[in-house]
């Protein structure tokens, strides 16, 4: 049996996602061009976004499209704040440099929720920042922050929103009526549940329509981009076919189930189950409950010197589940993801699964107190 993906994307998809692949589509055809038309109309309705909003889908994994967005949306001379509780936070931290547009970080522990108050304050002192560039949910360790707040701040001081919403889009709840924004960012393999493969970017017409001559790359300029769908009803270079029909199937499936809401649901099932179930064998969260988003938990290594990561996770996957390893450097953790087409019960098999291992791996302590 193919292992189930307890990783935050690639993740575990149905067979009719990956039963989607098994046609080849001519990237110049009509029938390809509708499919494209079809999926970033869905992608702006998840989100409320019709009216005064663009889809811009971008070949490539997530990253690229936060790239594209940050070198497309910030002008040469702006200046972007990133409150930093987190990798993905430090990883746009990264892309500002090699763009060479100016940053400012807003350090945060990475149990401490972006933090609107200080936001606000460096908005206030430093009037040349132009954008925040936000994660909202921060996979590295699977905390939420607070966007609504973080928006309506933003707003309030007259300057762009960057969001990185690629493993929270979908399920957890982002209405582009009433949350401003310059760009929203995500990609089909997240909570979508399609194949990795592509990003997209949800963009305010006007910002997008206003970023002539930011872009120091021709790949990954979403203006050039997007003018050319426009034209065209074509993608500029080769298209990644079989991952839009794929994520078209995906979203089919996801419309049927209930939409955000139900996603929302069933993920928070299966937060509870996997954390109930490991709480139960002594493991600790590295987050508490109420700043923990559903869609991927990291926890405490067991102190136990019978306990290795590698040797856990070989095992784990012998039996059928593919975990994560942890992304904090001060704390040994390692990580669980909640989405994919995945329910309860097999969280529940997992946690069964783990429990089998530390006792063949002969790990007794798993709590650290
Ligand atoms: C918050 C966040 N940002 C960005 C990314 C993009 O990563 P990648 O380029 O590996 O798809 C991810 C992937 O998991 C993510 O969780």
């Amino acid at each position: 049996m193919d292992p189930i993906l307890l990783t935050p994307g690639p993740l575990t998809t149905s067979a009719d996602t990956r039963s989607a692949m098994l046609v080849d589509w001519g990237s110049w055809d009509g029938a390809f061009n509708a499919l494209t038309a079809s999926v970033c109309g869905d992608l702006l309705a998840i989100v409320n976004a019709q009216r005064d909003h663009a889809c811009v889908p971008l070949q490539g994994s997530g990253t690229f499209s936060v790239e594209a967005a940050l070198g497309t949306l910030v002008p040469r001379n702006g200046k972007v704040l990133v409150p930093d509780n987190g990798s993905y936070c430090k990883r746009i931290v990264r892309i500002m440099g090699y763009l060479g547009r100016e940053v400012v970080v807003l350090p945060h522990g990475e149990q401490e929720p972006a933090d609107p108050a200080r936001i606000e304050a460096a908005l206030t002192a430093d009037a040349a920042i132009t954008h925040v560039a936000q994660v909202h949910c921060e996979t590295g360790t699977g905390i939420l922050n607070p966007l609504p707040e973080i928006a309506a701040i933003v707003e309030k001081h007259g300057r762009g929103l960057i969001i990185d919403a690629m493993s929270s889009y979908g399920a957890i709840p982002i209405d582009a009526r009433t949350l401003r924004f310059d760009a929203l960012i995500a990609a089909s393999g997240k909570c979508l549940e399609g194949v990795p493969g592509m990003g997209f970017v949800i963009a305010r017409r006007a910002a997008l329509e206003g970023s002539g001559g930011n872009s120091c790359s021709l790949a990954m300029d979403l203006l050039d981009q997007w003018q050319y769908m426009q034209k065209t009803g074509q993608w500029r270079f080769t298209p990644p076919t079989h991952v839009l029909a794929a994520l078209r199937t995906a979203i089919d499936q996801y419309q049927a189930q209930g939409g955000q809401a139900a996603r929302l649901a069933r993920y928070s099932e299966n937060c509870a189950a996997l954390v109930s179930g490991m709480r139960a064998l002594g493991f600790e969260t590295f987050l508490p409950d109420a700043l923990q988003a559903p869609i991927i938990v990291t926890f405490h290594s067991p102190p136990d010197p019978a306990y290795n990561f590698s040797d856990f996770y070989r095992r784990v996957r012998d039996r059928g589940f593919i975990l994560y390893p942890g992304k904090l450097t001060a704390v040994d953790t390692f990580r669980v993801g909640c989405i994919g087409a995945i329910g309860p019960d097999t969280l529940k098999k997992a946690v069964t699964a783990i429990a089998d291992v530390l006792g063949d791996m002969g790990v007794r302590r798993v709590a650290r107190g």
